[in-house]
């Protein structure tokens, strides 16, 4: 006998869809089952009526009700036929509707956070996109990264290295690190100091884990990475923001907020500060020690574009002069490539282990399969050549870039040439909200200045990255720009 639920069933299967027509049969039923429509004990029909009914099959009505007899949710009854399992409970929630929910559809039925209101990565789509500093991808050759990820597979897989190990990371690639600190930026670090992470932003979630319980505070600049100010808040931290001149950080006001506020961390990008792209000067680096140390702040030291200076020596980071006081961050995002998710954290031994911790309750271990790739490139000097190429590449793009803002901009924007970074500080004459609302009117994808902003006092400008874009691509972002701006 056919029961009524069969015509609802009936509309949801169909054979225009992708899914397997008896698959479509047993999600169909599952959900008849789990929303209380066929409560447990009811008898289904043969396979040869329900096949009938829904112009499918026999065979395909007999595989679905094998699979839900295999899966518990349908038990055979001998002659009697094929029952809804009796093991399963009398009464669940009823749900208004037995129909198919939209693939996922469903509002959740439990209670999440939900993310900022905006997005921290720029949305992706059609239209020309102005980076805060992104490197150009491109210049990486495709096969030469597949080759070196086909060796360090092999090799790997020989030396039986593709298991679950330490989530630090891989031995030989920490080594590196630790050596490359050590010899181009006077870290005192081995390799126990190091920690792989998956890019800077990953080792700076995992520092303000160790470093941070709900209510804590962590200062960071009038104008900042956005990024670090979503992590801090996500971890329960509250942000403490603080003046900014050309100097640096302004230490006077935070003295005043360590005094008043749980001060654990500070946030800084002392190389090229994020946004503005000057590097922390010397006196300011130690006054800002001093305070970490009177008022027991770690500096979280973002280092995430070291490699790219163009005027003198780039400045050591301060992770050199007080490695106990310092959580260093370095990446081979900008160096290689953003997708290969690949940086390092740097610190006292007893913090690593803590951070190592980390890892192990979220990811377990890093990506053994990219870290090697990594190491040999290191290894084979190709990062090296890599950076050389990519530097003069970029160092010639940043003048063509500084022409252009020059040329298209004058007397409507102000900006100095970086000494280093991928990317401009350019502050605007009018109304910027307006600027930026005709900007994304004509197709330019771009951080909004208020993303830089932790403060409203703060200045107001836009991150103008120059390293990703060739001269046309270049050119024609700057127009639009230019023309929303003289708009
Ligand atoms: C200041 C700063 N920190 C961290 C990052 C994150 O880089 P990644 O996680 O790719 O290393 C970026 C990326 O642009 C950045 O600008």
């Amino acid at each position: 006998m056919l029961r009524p639920w069969q015509i609802s069933l009936g509309e949801r299967i169909d054979a225009g869809r992708e899914a397997p027509m008896y698959m479509q049969i047993v999600h169909a039923l599952i959900r008849d089952i789990e929303t209380g429509r066929l409560p447990s004990g009811t008898f289904l029909p043969s396979s040869r009526d329900l096949a009938a009914a829904l112009g499918v099959n026999r065979k395909t009505v007999v595989l679905a009700y094998e699979d839900l007899i295999a899966q518990g949710w349908l038990s055979t009854e001998g002659t009697r036929g094929t029952v809804v399992s009796r093991a399963l409970p009398k009464s669940p929630t009823p749900a208004p509707s037995a129909a198919m929910p939209a693939l996922l559809d469903d509002e959740p039925q439990y209670r999440f956070t939900p993310p900022p209101a905006r997005p921290l990565a720029l949305p992706g789509g059609a239209g020309i996109k102005l980076d805060e500093g992104a490197p150009d991808g491109r210049l990486f050759p495709a096969d030469q990264l597949a080759r070196a990820y086909r060796a360090a597979v092999q090799r790997a897989s020989r030396g039986n290295r593709l298991q679950y190990r330490d989530p630090r990371g891989t031995e030989r690639l920490r080594e590196q690190i630790a050596e490359m600190l050590r010899s181009q930026r006077g870290l005192p670090f081995t390799c126990d100091n190091i920690c792989i992470t998956r890019g800077s932003q990953n080792g700076l979630f995992l520092a303000l884990q160790v470093l941070i319980r709900p209510g804590d505070a962590v200062i960071v600049e009038e104008l900042t990475y956005e990024p670090a100010v979503a992590a801090i808040r996500a971890l329960g931290g509250v942000v403490i923001p603080v003046g900014l001149d050309e100097e640096g950080i302004d230490v006077a006001e935070m003295v005043a907020a360590c005094r008043r506020h749980a001060v654990r961390a500070v946030f800084l990008t002392p190389h090229h500060q994020f946004p503005t792209t000057v590097a922390l000067r010397p006196e300011r680096r130690l006054q800002v020690l001093d305070v970490a140390r009177q008022f027991g702040v770690a500096i979280i030291e973002d280092d995430y574009d070291h490699e790219f200076h163009f005027q003198s020596q780039p400045l050591l980071p301060m992770a050199g002069y007080a490695p106990g006081q310092v959580i260093y961050l370095g990446s081979m995002s900008k160096l290689l490539l953003p997708a290969l998710r690949i940086g390092y954290l740097a610190a006292p031994e007893p913090v690593i282990a803590a951070i190592a911790h980390r890892v192990s309750l979220t990811d377990g271990m890093g990506n053994t399969v990219t870290e090697e790739t990594c190491a040999d490139l290191i290894e084979s000097g190709e990062v090296r050549r890599h950076a050389r190429k990519a530097w003069r590449v970029y160092a010639e793009r940043r003048s063509a870039f500084a022409a252009l803002l020059e040329e298209e901009l004058a007397g409507a924007a102000q900006f100095t040439l970086p000494d280093g970074g991928l990317a401009f500080w350019v502050r605007f004459a009018g109304d910027l909200d307006a600027i930026e609302e005709r900007a994304r009117a004509a197709g330019l994808r771009f951080a909004s200045h208020r993303s830089f902003m932790s403060r409203e006092s703060a200045q107001k400008g836009l991150r103008l990255g120059f390293a990703s874009l060739d001269a046309s691509e270049a050119r024609r972002a700057i127009a639009t720009l230019a023309a929303a701006v003289h708009g």
